[in-house]
């Protein structure tokens, strides 16, 4: 009888992440070596990459993004790791996350003692309107796509159904950039890293360079609500509602617990691993709530022997900011229908009791799709370990979560880690 339970703990002992952006002349190839780069130097106690045994990659559509299929054994062989077995793994935007599921099953197996697991995506070689219909192989081909959505569009559709049942109102969605970005302003490594109030400015700057009248927005929200700054993309989804288009790579080393003290000093470990599948949206009964990530949270935290409320923060998949607030009641941090007021109240802010996305999100540290769910597990790394710098968390952390959603929630899985020490 299954229980729900790994055969043996599974260990986090090192992490690492290319910058996210658009980089011109750089190859999925190139932002995987740099993501290994930095994951080499994350560990803790020197160790001969040489001993890994197998690579998991997550990877959308590098066949349509740069007309490069079967990526697993470029990646394993630009860092050096051929002949080991290289598996890619495809589920979307969650393909990362479930890589990452894929490589601790086959060390808690015992089949493999230490395993990489990546995602990478270069997705800026092509127009927005080739990304928008390379993404939208994601959704349903056949009852969707010929409908005339794309994924804009779709997540515009849960926004009006959740705000037509509980209330909530664009501004809400807004709020939660502000926040993303505010997040993102102190990551590095994002791809819009900079404060909405910046980006303001820096609008307002040009403008009077270049002789033009200076616009006059009171605030953010006053910019966000102008339609030149601010553009519909699908209603009410605005540009800075939406993830960017990404490039970047993230990789993780995972080994089994017995292993964990020969690498690093200070192991995070997997406390809890869940995923589930659904059919597409227009399937569903409810648009405003995604029941994959329901299931995916309930087994990922009867796995860790926690509730909601033992999480300390989470990175959760924000490809449009309405996803983030179903999420974190999806999650169960919020009641159906609350997360939109806890949003408001600053619940999810740094400061709040729920911190969400605290690396700035898909929204602001950018949305390279088959990478990010690695991505956020690399800021779980590193806010456990205390070294995510100025954007540390205070106290001591003890459990951060990951949420990564394939399409609009065909797939999610959950992940839950522990800091010990
Ligand atoms: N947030 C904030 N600013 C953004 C942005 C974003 N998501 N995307 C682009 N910008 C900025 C650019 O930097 C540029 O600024 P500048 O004029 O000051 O240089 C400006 O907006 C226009 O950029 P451009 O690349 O021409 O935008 P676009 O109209 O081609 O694309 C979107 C904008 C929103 C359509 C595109 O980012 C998109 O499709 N996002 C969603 C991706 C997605 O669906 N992912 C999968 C989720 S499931």
């Amino acid at each position: 009888m299954s229980t729900n339970k790994l055969a043996r703990g599974v260990a986090l002992v090192g992490a690492g992440m290319s910058n996210f952006g658009a980089f011109k002349g750089k190859s999925s190839r190139d932002l995987f070596v740099e993501a290994f780069v930095e994951m080499l130097a994350s560990v803790d106690k020197p160790f001969d990459p040489k001993m890994i045994e197998a690579l998991y990659v997550g990877n959308y559509s590098s066949d349509l993004f740069e007309g490069q299929g079967h990526v697993a054994p470029i990646m394993a062989s630009w860092v050096g790791l051929t002949p080991i077995p290289a598996v890619r793994v495809e589920d979307a935007c969650a393909s990362a996350g479930v890589a990452l599921r894929e490589g601790i099953l086959a060390v808690a197996s015992g089949l493999y003692d230490i395993v990489l697991v990546g995602g990478v995506e270069k997705m800026t070689d092509l127009a927005t309107e080739k990304v928008t219909d390379t993404l939208a192989t994601a959704a349903d081909s056949q009852y969707e796509i010929p409908a005339g959505f794309t994924f804009p569009g779709f997540y515009a559709a849960m926004s009006t159904s959740y705000m037509a049942a509980y209330g909530a109102t664009p501004e809400i969605f807004k709020k939660v950039g502000i926040k993303n970005h505010e997040n993102g302003s102190k990551n590095e490594k994002a791809q819009f890293g900079a404060k909405i109030s910046t980006l303001m400015e820096a609008r307002k700057n040009s403008a009077a360079k270049k002789g033009l009248p200076i616009p006059e927005w009171k605030d953010e929200l006053d910019f966000l609500n102008d339609d030149r700054a601010n553009p519909i993309i699908a209603w009410p989804m605005r540009l800075y509602d939406c993830s960017p288009v990404s490039d970047g790579a993230a990789v993780v080393l995972l080994v089994s617990e017995e292993l964990a003290s020969k690498f690093s000093d200070h192991p995070i470990f997997v406390a809890g691993t869940g995923q589930a599948s659904d059919g597409a949206l227009h399937d569903r009964e409810v648009l405003n709530s995604i029941p994959s990530a329901r299931v995916a949270a309930q087994k990922a935290y009867e796995m860790a022997g926690i509730t909601p409320k033992d999480v300390d923060f989470a990175e959760v998949h924000d490809c449009f900011t309405i996803a983030e607030i179903i999420a974190t009641e999806d999650l169960g941090f919020f009641e159906k229908g609350q997360g939109w007021k806890a949003a408001e109240a600053g619940e999810t802010s740094r400061e709040g009791k729920k911190p969400i996305n605290l690396s700035g999100g898909l929204k602001s540290k950018g949305h390279p799709v088959g990478a990010s769910g690695v991505g956020q597990v690399v800021e779980v790394w590193k806010q456990l370990r205390g070294q995510a710098g100025d954007r540390q968390l205070p106290g001591k952390p003890r459990y951060g979560l990951t949420h990564n959603v394939g399409g609009t929630g065909q797939t999610c899985v959950v992940h839950i880690f522990e800091r010990r020490d």
